[in-house]
C-alpha cells in the first residue's frame, strides 16, 4: 500500500514527481537535491524547488 501511496504523492508539484519516483532515485544512489534534480527534473519547475526541496531533503534523510 505504500508503494501505492508513493506513486499518488506529487513531491515536486510543478514537475509532477511523484514520491515513489524520488525514493526509486535514493536507492539508485542519490544522495543529494541536486541528484534528484538531475535525474528526475524536480525542483526544476516554476516555483524553482522552494516547494519541493525541502521535502526531498527529508526523503534523503529517511531513505539513504
Ligand atoms: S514544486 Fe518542485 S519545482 Fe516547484
Amino acid at each position: 500500500m505504500g508503494n501505492l501511496k508513493d506513486k499518488l504523492v506529487k513531491v515536486c508539484l510543478c514537475k509532477g514527481v511523484s514520491r515513489h519516483t524520488i525514493k526509486e532515485c535514493i536507492s539508485e544512489g542519490a544522495i543529494t537535491v541536486d541528484d534528484i534534480a538531475k535525474n528526475t527534473g524536480a525542483t526544476t519547475g516554476g516555483c524553482k524547488g522552494r516547494r519541493c526541496k525541502s521535502k526531498i531533503q527529508e526523503l534523503i534523510e529517511e531513505n539513504k
